[in-house]
């Protein structure tokens, strides 16, 4: 047992049907926690409930918390959300292409912390891990609508972390680089370039995130590479735009490559 407080704590855990949220929801149920698996994949969430005895709640994450809520017997103690979808392209992708990212990589967020809040507030506790990605903290080459919603999705968990943190809520953002699930297998070219090189296993997230937690540390980063990225980012803007062009044009040199031996 890495966190005591984890021991029969109610937990949600959204796209738990396979990668990352399947090895959280693993995770947790080996600290002795009460898991409620969701995916909008409902026969991957059964069988990842099924796996470790826990409870399959199905559906969208975005209105997930009444039904997992009931599922656990009445209230809910850490909330992972974890679903998101790798919407990729620039500003020609279509608007039900940004919808859908905004929608499930930041909306979904809003709309679980919204359903959580007045028991949390009430009790004094709670615990909201959100699966952000490096891309929050830094970009993902090719994947615009991924790249901005994520960076949603780190300031939501930051705003929330601030603003409730003296009322017993805790907030954590979850950011790794590649990561070797489904997720990361459909990113193509870029995903290759960038990703998979340094691509870890979701079970490395599972214990980041424990880590994180018991250190009470609000960003998680299972790739700890990502701090000096993050941080060059922020000190020296100009460099690191003229850095991740270089990568962009690697990328394109990729792509022109794979198309001219018949390859996505
Ligand atoms: N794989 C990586 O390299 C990587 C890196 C950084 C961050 N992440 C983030 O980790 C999280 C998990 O991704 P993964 O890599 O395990 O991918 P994955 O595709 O294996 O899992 C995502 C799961 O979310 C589910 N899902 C999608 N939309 C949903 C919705 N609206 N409601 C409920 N479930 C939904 C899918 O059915 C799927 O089972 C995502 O938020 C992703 O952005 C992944």
């Amino acid at each position: 047992m890495v966190v005591e407080a984890l021991r029969d704590a109610r937990v949600v855990v959204t796209g738990a049907g396979g990668g990352i949220g399947a090895a959280l929801a693993r995770r947790f149920a080996a600290e002795g926690a009460r898991v409620a698996v969701n995916d909008l994949d409902a026969d991957a969430a059964r069988r990842t409930a099924a796996e470790i005895d826990a409870v399959a709640v199905p559906g969208d994450a975005s209105d997930v918390v009444p039904a997992a809520r009931t599922a656990l017997g009445g209230s809910i103690d850490v909330f992972c959300a974890n679903a998101g979808v790798g919407t990729g392209g620039g500003p020609e992708a279509d608007d039900a292409a940004w919808e859908l990212a905004w929608d499930v990589n930041v909306m979904s967020h809003v709309r679980a912390a919204r359903a959580l809040l007045p028991e949390w507030l009430d009790r004094g506790a709670g615990r909201f891990v959100s699966t952000v990605s490096a891309a929050g903290l830094l970009t993902m080459i090719g994947a615009a609508p991924y790249s901005v919603t994520k960076h949603g999705a780190l300031a939501f968990a930051e705003w929330m972390s601030l603003t409730y943190r003296h009322r017993g809520i805790h907030v954590h953002a979850v950011c790794p680089q590649g990561v070797r699930t489904a997720m990361l297998a459909a990113s193509g070219t870029a995903g290759d370039l960038v990703l998979a090189p340094d691509a870890i296993e979701p079970e490395d997230v599972a214990d980041a995130v424990l880590d994180g937690i018991a250190a009470e540390r609000f960003l998680i980063l299972p790739h700890p590479q990502a701090a000096g990225y993050y941080a060059a980012r922020a000190a020296e803007p100009e460099r690191w735009l003229r850095g991740m062009n270089k990568v962009q044009r690697q990328y394109e040199e990729q792509l022109a490559a794979r198309k001219e031996g018949g390859r996505a």
